[in-house]
């Protein structure tokens, strides 16, 4: 028998990040996050169960991919076989329409569209928390592609307590966007998964960072809850920077960032004195995503532009649709 469901995840970006885990194999984290969705950024992920396969076989953007790449996605494919009580082997067909392994969430967006896929193609009828947990497992990022709009990631303490859900902001994020400046598209050299744990494992500042995330979630949700758009804009840019300040006390030290990313940031705070205001945040890569109101975008969009060219300069909306069936 052949069984086959196919999704859409649109990726996310975490205004307060996820930075640590507290359980490698089950991905549970060191701290609660949050982040919105994009509009423009998605995966789009066919799977097919049949009983003639003997092993899982992944095609990314039509290319097959390498042993490693296959060993990761299988391992994840075992927990599905685990949740379903089913042994059949899978093909997947997946494509990202944002690139690959560049900071820009690939991965959120990838283990959602194919937990969704799952649970379609096998009818698991999982509610959207159960998809949430079981996409986690892929990547913990992607537990909070499940949703749209602003949305939270409780840590939680073990498999069944570490979930995403969305933020009541009365369609706040309708007012608001996103303007990702692409530094460097090409894969990393340090992913996030071994960057956080290097992190986590050595770096003095850990505990700084630590200390201060849940005073960053609660100051974070109240400026949803009022729609104050500068006391959340303040808290995502100090988290993201302390983020990255935990990198620079690891052993060895390492960084993400890249000369042109501290010239988005010395913009985004110019753009600011001229009364437009905008603020930045950085994942595991070199690009900066930039959170403003849409009644300023174009204003910081020409500030950019006479630094940056027209393809490095990307607007995305907030979504607030979550995964999609598409097939
Ligand atoms: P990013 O910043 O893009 O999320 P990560 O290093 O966190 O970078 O994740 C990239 C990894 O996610 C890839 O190396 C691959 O293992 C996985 N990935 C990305 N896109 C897909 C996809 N469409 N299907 C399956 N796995 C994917
Ligand atoms: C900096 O979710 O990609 O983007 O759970 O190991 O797959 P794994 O890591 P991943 O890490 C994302 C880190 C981040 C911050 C964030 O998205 O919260």
């Amino acid at each position: 028998m052949v069984m086959s469901g196919k999704a859409r995840a649109h990726t996310n970006i975490a205004i307060i990040k996820y930075w640590g885990k507290a359980d490698d194999t089950y991905i549970i984290p060191m701290n609660n996050s949050i982040s919105v969705a994009l509009d423009r950024f998605y995966t789009e992920t066919e799977v097919t169960f049949d009983e003639s396969y003997d092993k899982d076989t992944l095609v990314l953007n039509g290319e097959p991919v390498n042993e490693k790449e296959l060993k990761k996605i299988s391992r994840f494919m075992d927990v599905v076989r685990d949740y379903s009580q089913q042994p059949l082997y899978a093909h997947i067909e997946s494509e990202n329409f944002v690139p690959t392994a560049a900071g820009l969430a690939s991965s959120a967006s990838a283990y959602a569209a194919l937990a969704a896929a799952c649970n379609h193609a096998l009818s698991l009828n999982l509610s959207d928390k159960d998809l949430s947990r079981l996409a986690r497992r892929g990547s913990g990022s992607a537990s909070r592609s499940v949703f749209g709009g602003f949305v939270e990631w409780e840590k939680g303490h073990d498999d069944k307590t570490s979930f995403s859900h969305p933020i009541e902001s009365d369609r706040w994020e309708d007012e608001l966007s996103m303007i990702i400046v692409v530094i460097n598209d090409k894969a990393k050299s340090v992913s996030s998964r071994s960057g956080m744990a290097l992190t986590r494992e050595t770096s003095r500042f850990y505990q700084y960072w630590l200390d201060h995330i849940e005073a960053d979630i609660a100051e974070a949700k109240a400026a949803i809850s009022d729609k104050d758009f500068q006391r959340l804009g303040e808290v995502i840019e100090a988290n993201g920077l302390r983020m990255h300040a935990t990198n620079l006390g690891a052993q060895p030290p390492f960084t993400y960032l890249a000369p042109e990313s501290y010239q988005a940031m010395a913009i985004v705070h110019h753009c600011r004195t001229l009364g437009y205001p905008c603020y930045f945040t950085m994942d595991a890569g070199a690009n900066v995503k930039i959170l403003v109101q849409k009644e300023h975008q174009q204003a910081v969009v020409s500030e950019l532009a006479k630094t940056f060219n027209d393809e490095q300069i990307i607007l995305s909306d907030i979504t607030r649709s979550g995964i999609e069936i598409i097939g």
